[in-house]
């Protein structure tokens, strides 16, 4: 059976109560009517989250439409001033954590090795990890992406991994720059050998997101490569008709 297609919206620092309750509405009510095989996740920041989901509750049990955060703690609890455990992420009726986004990874010196304790973390309280690799500008200039990537998966998926990989190449983020469509079905096809390598098991089918500047009109060619199962949308994730049509194209 084939696999649903995922859109997740990383609302990333954005969405004060009124405009994020005024979004997940939007959304709640335009994901009901669309018919397809697809999962919608939205990830608010945490502030918000509360309330999105109430919203989500509120809009009935689709089966088709979930809450996210974006980033979660590598312990369960603890003395750990202003951290977020992923066991509060679920408790909160939170499903998927994004994890490794490469603004954490830059900004907050996250290494492969942190984001997987935290994937052990997600994993540990029944959440779903969405975990972020891609290579910078310069790392692809240098054409080092292969093992840039092959580099991330290897240290930052646990061994059983059974959440989700999203290949957002950095210098495509917030850009409005996509990778060529042939580059692009490149390094899918690279991802999934090299996940196929890291798992060293038949069992686990891992979906593959693309993230970087997608929108609604680059989102058909995007979501006709075979290897990938969805997209991760940033900027576009912010206004519900344009976030509703990406959902559209994946049904
Ligand atoms: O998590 C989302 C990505 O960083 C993509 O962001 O769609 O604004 O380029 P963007």
């Amino acid at each position: 059976t084939a696999l649903p297609k995922l859109v997740v919206g990383n609302w990333k620092m954005h969405g004060l109560r009124e405009h994020a309750s005024h979004l997940a509405r939007a959304i709640a009510e335009g994901v009901r009517s669309i018919e397809g095989n697809v999962q919608t996740i939205i990830c608010p920041p945490f502030t918000q989250l509360a309330g999105v989901h109430d919203i989500i509750d509120a809009s009935g049990p689709t089966g088709q439409f979930f809450l996210g955060a974006q980033d979660c703690h590598t312990t369960a609890s603890g003395p750990f001033t202003g951290d977020i455990s992923a066991t509060m992420l679920a408790d909160l009726g939170t499903k998927y954590v994004i994890l490794g986004h490469s603004e954490r990874r830059q900004a907050h010196g996250e290494t492969s090795q942190i984001v997987c304790k935290k994937v052990q973390a997600a994993e540990a309280a029944g959440l779903i990890p969405i975990v972020c690799v891609g290579e910078t500008l310069a790392e692809r200039r240098e054409g080092r992406t292969a093992s840039v990537l092959a580099a991330q998966i290897e240290s930052s998926l646990t061994d059983r991994f059974t959440g989700v990989l999203a290949y957002e190449p950095v210098w495509a983020i917030g850009s409005g720059i996509i990778p060529p469509r042939e580059e692009l079905e490149r390094t899918a096809a690279l991802i999934v050998g090299l996940l196929q390598s890291h798992l060293k098991a038949d069992d686990i089918r891992v979906p593959i997101l693309y993230g970087g500047s997608v929108t609604a009109s680059q989102a058909p060619s995007i979501l006709s490569i075979g290897a990938l199962d969805g997209v991760l949308v940033g900027s576009a994730s912010l206004e519900a008709e344009g976030f509703l049509d990406i959902i559209r194209v994946a049904a």
